[in-house]
C-alpha cells in the first residue's frame, strides 16, 4: 500500500521542513545560559534612564518576564495554526511565518544598541509566536507528505530538530562562545540565519499532496507533487488513498474547534492528542531543561554548566535510537517505556537530591537526570508532535493540531513558571509529583491509546468512528482496533 520509498528529494522537504523544529529548540534552550548578562543589561538601562538601578526584585521581575512571554507567544501561536493552513496551505504558511523570525530576532539583536529591554521582551514574544506556529506546521506538513511505512521516524524527525536546536543553544550560550556580555545579542538574533535559509529552501518543495488534494481538489498538481516526493510515475495507490479519506470527510469539511468536542467521531481523539501532550510537558521535563544548572548545583555536582550540556548530548543521542525504533516497537509501545522509565528516574532523582550526604550521591543525580531526559526521548518526547497529525484525517487535522499544540504551550508555561515556586515549597521531593502524574500517564495510555504504526490516516480515523448501530455506551469507542494484532506487550514496570 503506497509507495514505500524515501527518495532524496522527500529528505530534501522534509529536511526543509524540520528547520522550524531547529528554531523551536534554539529559541527554548537559548535564554538560559546568559541569564546573568542580560540581568546586567536591564539594570545598565534603568540606571542610564533613570539614574538608579533596578532593585533584585525589579531585575527578576523582567527576567522572568522575558522568559515567560516566549511561551504566551506559543499558546498564541499554536491555537492560530489551524485558521493559518486553512487560509494560505501548508507551504505558504512555513514561508510566512519566517518574516516573525527575522522580527523578533532583529529587535532582540538590536535591543543592546537601542537601550531598550522592552525590545528583548517583544521579541521574545513574537518569537514565541513564531515557535508556536513551527510546532503546529513543521508535524502537519511532514505527516502529510510522508509514506504511511516511514510517518512516524519522519515525525521523530521534528523532534530531532527540536533537541539539536537545543544543544546548539547550550553551546553557543558558552560564555567562551556567544554567551559573553559583547556577544549575547548576537546570540539572541541567530535565529535569523535558519529563517532565511529555510525561505530560500521552501519555494522548492511542494505544496502538502494531501492538501491540494483533498481540500482544494486540485487532482493534477497533488499528482504531480508526489511523483516528485515518491520518485515514481505511479502514484496511483496513494491518490486512491486520499480519495477515500476525502470522501469519508466529503461532509464534514473544514472542522471548528468547537466541533472537534461536539462529534462522538472526533472527541475520543481530541481527548488523547490532549492528554498525550499533556504528558509530555507535565512529565516534567522542562524543569529539567530550564533549571538543571540549579538542580545540579543542589545535588553538589562541581560542574554544573557541563552536566547540562551532558543532558543534551542524551536528549538528541536517544532521539536518534527512538527514530530507528518506532517503526518497530511502535508509538504506543515507546511512550509507555518512556513514562515508565521516567517516572523511575523521577525517584532516583528524588533519592539523590533528598539524601546528598556523600559525593557519590551526586553521581546519582547525574544519573537520574540523563536517564530521564533519555526516556523522555524514547516516547513522550517526539511522539505527541507527530500522532496528532496521525490521529484525525485532514478534515479535522488542523483544529486538532491548534487545540492540543496549544495545550502543550498551555502546560509548558505553567511548568516554566510554577517550578521554582514548586521546589521551593517542596524541596527535595518535587520531582515526585512528576512521577505521580507520570504514573496516572502511563495507566491512560496503556488503556485508551491505539497503535498507529503502519496504518493510514483513514484507518484510523475509522477505528474511532462511532458506530451507528450501537447508540448505547458512546464512551466505549474500539480503541484497539482490529489493524493491530500486538495485544500490548508491556507490562507495568513503573514503581
Ligand atoms: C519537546 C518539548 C519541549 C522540550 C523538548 C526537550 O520538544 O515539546 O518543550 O523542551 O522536547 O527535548
Amino acid at each position: 500500500i503506497g509507495s514505500k520509498k524515501v527518495t532524496p528529494y522527500l529528505l530534501y522537504c522534509v529536511s526543509t521542513a524540520v528547520i522550524g523544529s531547529l528554531q523551536f529548540g534554539y529559541n527554548t534552550g537559548v535564554i538560559n545560559a546568559p541569564e546573568q548578562k542580560l540581568r546586567n543589561f536591564f539594570q545598565n538601562v534603568s540606571m542610564e534612564r533613570t539614574g538608579e538601578p533596578f532593585s533584585k526584585e525589579a531585575t527578576t521581575m523582567v527576567w522572568s518576564f522575558a522568559v515567560a512571554i516566549f511561551s504566551v507567544g506559543g499558546m498564541i501561536g499554536s491555537f492560530s495554526v489551524g485558521n493559518m493552513v486553512n487560509t494560505f496551505g501548508r507551504r505558504k504558511s512555513m514561508l510566512i511565518v519566517n518574516v516573525l523570525a527575522l522580527l523578533g530576532g532583529g529587535m532582540m539583536g538590536l535591543s543592546s544598541l537601542s537601550r531598550s529591554y522592552e525590545m528583548v521582551i517583544i521579541g521574545r514574544l513574537i518569537i514565541g509566536l513564531f515557535c508556536g506556529l513551527c510546532t503546529g506546521l513543521t508535524p502537519m506538513y511532514v505527516g502529510e507528505i510522508s509514506p504511511t511505512t516511514v510517518r512516524g521516524a519522519f515525525g521523530t524527525l521534528h523532534q530531532l530538530g527540536v533537541v539539536i536546536g537545543i544543544l546548539v543553544a547550550q553551546i553557543f550560550g558558552l560564555e567562551s562562545l556567544l554567551g559573553s556580555d559583547a556577544l549575547w545579542p548576537v546570540l539572541l538574533a541567530l535565529t535569523i540565519l535558519p529563517a532565511i535559509l529555510q525561505t530560500i529552501m521552501l519555494p522548492f518543495c511542494p505544496e502538502s499532496p494531501r492538501y491540494l488534494l483533498i481540500v482544494l481538489k486540485q487532482e493534477e498538481e497533488a499528482r504531480q507533487a508526489l511523483v516528485r516526493l515518491r520518485g515514481c510515475e505511479d502514484v496511483d495507490d496513494d491518490i486512491q488513498e486520499m480519495k477515500e479519506e476525502g470522501m469519508k470527510m466529503a461532509m464534514e469539511k473544514k472542522v471548528t474547534v468547537l466541533e472537534l468536542f461536539r462529534s462522538p467521531n472526533y472527541r475520543q481523539p481530541i481527548v488523547i492528542a490532549i492528554i498525550l501532550q499533556l504528558s509530555q510537558q507535565l512529565s516534567g521535563i522542562n524543569a529539567v531543561f530550564y533549571y538543571s544548572t540549579g538542580i545540579f548545583k543542589t545535588a553538589g555536582v562541581t560542574q554544573p554548566i557541563y552536566a547540562t550540556i551532558g543532558a543534551g548530548v542524551v536528549n538528541t543521542v536517544f532521539t536518534v535510537v527512538s527514530l530507528f525504533l518506532v517503526e518497530r516497537a511502535g508509538r504506543r509501545t515507546l511512550h509507555l517505556i518512556g513514562l515508565a522509565g521516567m517516572a523511575i528516574s523521577a525517584l532516583i532523582m528524588t533519592i539523590s537530591l533528598a539524601l546528598k550526604t556523600n559525593d557519590s550521591l551526586s553521581y546519582l543525580a547525574i544519573v537520574g537526570v540523563f536517564a530521564f531526559v533519555a526516556s523522555f526521548e524514547m516516547g513522550p518526547g517526539p511522539i505527541p508532535w507527530f500522532i496528532v497529525a496521525e490521529l484525525f484525517s485532514q478534515g479535522p487535522r488542523p483544529a486538532a493540531m491548534a487545540v492540543s499544540g496549544c495545550s502543550n504551550w498551555t502546560a509548558n508555561f505553567l511548568v516554566g513558571l510554577g517550578f521554582p515556586k514548586l521546589e521551593e515549597l517542596c524541596g527535595p521531593y518535587v520531582f515526585l509529583i512528576f512521577m505521580v502524574l507520570l504514573i496516572l500517564f502511563f495507566i491512560f495510555t496503556y488503556l485508551k491509546v491505539p497503535e498507529t504504526k503502519g496504518r493510514t490516516f483513514d484507518d484510523i480515523a475509522q477505528g474511532f468512528a462511532a458506530k451507528p448501530t450501537q447508540s448505547s455506551a458512546p464512551e466505549e469507542v474500539v480503541v484497539n482496533p482490529p489493524a493491530s494484532p500486538e495485544p500490548a506487550p508491556m507490562s507495568p514496570t513503573e514503581k
